[in-house]
């Protein structure tokens, strides 16, 4: 393209380029994921990163970065849960960031690995030592661990089965120990790939009074427990 085309090109979408950069600094979800690149960046050697970003795992670098930034941000009175661990790559980033808090947040992973997963999620354990740095695994399934479950949670990160009665349990049994303050992220939101995870959370999630729903954030819905 000569430069008089691309003179032209830049002055037609210059204007529709300025209205879309207001209208995300406007929406508080692309501002809670700049905050979070922002936040990670500076709280986690670029070195450190590198070498989380290649895990394997289903989970975007970018949903990493968000994960790790709700980690840091949250309540550090409860645990950090994580329903669905699969190959461990946000189990990582969840360790990592627990560590960069000032209180003593703990990671707690549930995956009962019956899709063949428990080994390559062990070679990411070993690889990061996340058994030595508090992290507490659970290998079943959540209802199994949740219908008694009585610990504080300061942030819940739902992936685990996508099944609409599963994602339910897991509402009922995880959310209500959900600290004030404290995050509830789900995975596989969006769209209609997953419509049990979208009927659960419209259902059972998003009728809670005390949580106030923060948006979705690529294939995530973020919610945050409103303040005591
Ligand atoms: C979508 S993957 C999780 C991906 C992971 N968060 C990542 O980003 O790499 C779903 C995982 O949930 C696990 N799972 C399925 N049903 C479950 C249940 N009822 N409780 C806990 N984990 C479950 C599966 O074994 C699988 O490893």
């Amino acid at each position: 393209m000569n430069i008089g085309a691309r003179v032209v090109k830049n002055l037609i979408k210059g204007p529709f380029r300025v209205v879309r950069t207001f209208q995300r600094l406007l929406d508080p979800a692309y501002r809670l994921q700049h905050r979070a690149n922002l936040s990670v960046k500076s709280n986690i050697p670029r070195d450190r990163i590198k070498l989380l970003e290649q895990n394997p795992g289903q989970s975007s670098d970018r949903e990493c970065r968000l994960l790790a930034h709700l980690a840091m941000e949250a309540d550090k009175s409860g645990s950090i849960v994580e329903i669905g661990a699969y190959k461990g790559k946000v189990t990582a980033w969840l360790v990592e960031a627990a560590e960069r808090t000032k209180g003593e947040a703990r990671v707690i992973s549930i995956d009962p690995h019956i899709c063949g997963t428990w080994e390559e999620y062990q070679e990411t354990v070993q690889k990061f030592e996340l058994d030595n740095r508090g992290l507490k695994i659970h290998k079943e399934l959540s209802h199994e661990l949740g219908q008694s479950w009585e610990e504080p949670i300061s942030m819940l990160l739902v992936d685990g089965s996508h099944e609409y009665e599963d994602v339910v349990t897991d509402i009922d049994d995880f959310v209500p120990h959900v600290l004030p303050s404290g995050y509830v992220v789900f995975d596989d939101a969006r769209g209609k790939i997953f419509p049990g995870v979208t009927r659960a959370i419209n259902e059972c999630m998003r009728p809670r009074p005390e949580f106030e729903e923060v948006g979705m954030i690529k294939n995530f819905a973020v919610f945050r427990r409103k303040a005591a």
